[in-house]
């Protein structure tokens, strides 16, 4: 008589499973707040997957996640609630940093303008793609940090100045966008994210600071 049937990859399939809808369950708790200690940090073998597609049209739990994503960006941009929580300051965030290996970023961008309150950007997206990029490369001056990452690493991490993207937004709507400079370079960090690639992986490892002349360096 066979009491049991033991298929090594249905058990594991189920185990993986279960341990991400913990994640996301936790994580999408009413009136939670996403916290450094939710992030997961290099090292970790989730930040190094290729994140799989979300089915669409996008279901309830991952449009939810993405609100809590773009509220931990907007809590952590907020000098008082940064500091009762304990958040450090970002601007763009993926979701397997939260150890969730799904093609879902956020992004915010502040205005440049103090008086400003209208964000230069605020999204979530779902499955984003890069359709289109210039042949121009751009790079920030003082280099890139990520939330996965305690500790500085110099170097210019050279992007594409221009992109074209398409994502779906938290409506379901198909979007298409063009981005360049500043905000065109936080979205390639992010879709970076959903490839299990790092920041520092663009950085060249010889020489940080050396870089082509036609490339431009941002402030
Ligand atoms: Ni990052």
């Amino acid at each position: 008589m066979q009491i049991c049937i033991i298929d090594d990859n249905l058990v594991n399939e189920n185990i993986g499973k279960d341990i991400f809808m913990n994640t996301l369950e936790h994580l999408i708790q009413d009136d939670y707040n996403i916290i450094m200690s939710d992030i997961i940090r290099e090292g970790h073998p989730t930040l190094r997957e290729v994140a799989t597609a979300i089915v669409e049209p996008i279901s309830e739990e991952y449009i939810t996640l993405g609100k809590q994503m773009l509220q931990f960006l907007e809590n952590s941009q907020d000098p008082d609630i940064a500091q009762e929580l304990d958040l450090r300051g970002g601007v763009g965030i993926a979701a397997p940093q939260l150890d969730i290996p799904k093609r879902i970023m956020a992004v915010l961008i502040p205005s440049e303008d103090e008086e400003s309150d209208e964000p230069k950007l605020r999204e979530v997206m779902f499955n984003p793609k890069v359709l289109s990029h210039s042949v121009q490369q751009t790079c920030l001056k003082d280099g890139e940090g990520c939330l996965s990452v305690d500790r500085e690493v110099p170097g210019y991490v050279v992007r594409a100045d221009r992109i074209t993207i398409t994502y779906t937004n938290m409506n379901n709507e198909k979007i298409k966008m063009k981005l360049r400079g500043y905000e065109a370079i936080v979205v390639q960090h992010e879709i970076d994210h959903l490839n299990g690639v790092m920041f520092f992986d663009h950085i060249n490892e010889e020489n940080p600071f050396a870089i082509n002349p036609d490339i431009k360096v941002i402030d």
